[in-house]
């Protein structure tokens, strides 16, 4: 206990000291969320890294998150506390892949989901992210889009537009393993709930949902709504901000298997040694820097 209080002493100087600004996903650990300066979803975090007055800010998150950062705000150091903390369905595209793709389908506009690689947004017209994708899509002149890396993301978006999506094959391994069976044995188990879904779920779990949200929609509607009961369909992080700001309501998983390993990598000590060390530092070379800039500003202008 004493240790702990020590430990959140030395990060609280260490960030006056640097003149850091801590953010944090919303899947971090409730200790992590706890000690950050913003807690938010991936659209929420791009905006206020590309808008902080800080020198530093440590990314409590995944690599393209931390990328992400770096790209809006190139003059700040930006730190990731665990260098290892990657993104499984970023990773299931690359930038020659998307290079292949494109040649087969030259008049359609490449609209990339913000968890893909740099070199992959560098290549892209525009970006979104789980709360802006339908709105990013129908405001795109093509008629023709090449979604990209998240094929629920993109049959969510597929099911409520006019345009024609062409989806890629990726997925996030913690939202698409969780079946219909399971929303079914939760709304089971708690028949008195509504249910809200993440997008990154499959189509068959979406439809069964009552509701579709990214997780800072899902926080949004948590607080506004008059249920009191609620089944979460999105990795199992968001509990902690969900209880902590309605101790009124209920809050119950949708299934255990939603937890994300790598978001959990983060720790109150590599938080600590980031801010001492100012490593691991994320980088984002030119040209690519500059190229994956434009798409990422382009959300931002829409959403
Ligand atoms: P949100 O933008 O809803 O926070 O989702 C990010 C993410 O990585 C979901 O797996």
């Amino acid at each position: 206990m004493e240790e702990k209080k020590a430990l959140l002493e030395r990060i609280r100087e260490l960030k006056k000291q640097r003149n850091a600004v801590i953010l944090a996903h919303n899947y971090q650990t409730g200790e992590i969320q706890d000690i950050a300066d913003f807690v938010g979803d991936s659209f929420e975090l791009s905006r206020i890294a590309s808008q902080s007055a800080a020198d530093v800010i440590v990314f409590c998150g995944v690599t393209f998150m931390a990328e992400t950062a770096a790209i809006l705000a190139p003059d700040k150091v930006v730190l990731l506390p665990e260098i290892s903390a990657g993104c499984p369905l970023a990773d299931m595209v690359t930038a020659k892949a998307l290079q292949e793709k494109k040649a087969r389908h030259k008049g359609a506009a490449v609209v990339t989901y913000i968890n893909s690689p740099a070199e992959v947004k560098a290549q892209s017209d525009i970006c979104v992210t789980s709360s802006n994708a339908l709105r990013v899509v129908d405001s795109l002149d093509a008629d023709e889009i090449l979604f990209v890396p998240d094929m629920n993301l993109g049959s969510f978006v597929a099911g409520q537009t006019k345009k024609k999506i062409i989806l890629w094959h990726g997925y996030c391994p913690t939202h698409h393993h969780v079946t219909l069976q399971d929303l079914l044995a939760a709304r089971e188990a708690h028949s008195d709930a509504v249910v809200m879904v993440h997008p990154e779920c499959r189509p068959e779990v979406v439809k069964a949902a009552d509701y579709v949200f990214s997780t800072g929609g899902m926080i949004k509607f948590a607080r506004d709504t008059s249920f009191k009961k609620i089944i979460v369909g999105t990795e199992t992080g968001l509990l902690h901000r969900l209880e902590k700001e309605n101790p009124e309501k209920q809050f119950f998983a949708l299934s255990r298997r939603l937890f994300c390993p790598n978001m959990k990598l983060t720790t109150l000590e590599k938080v600590r040694r980031a801010l001492e060390t100012m490593e691991p530092r994320i980088t984002v070379l030119l040209p690519v820097r500059e190229l994956a800039r434009k798409p990422l500003e382009r959300m931002l202008a829409v959403a």
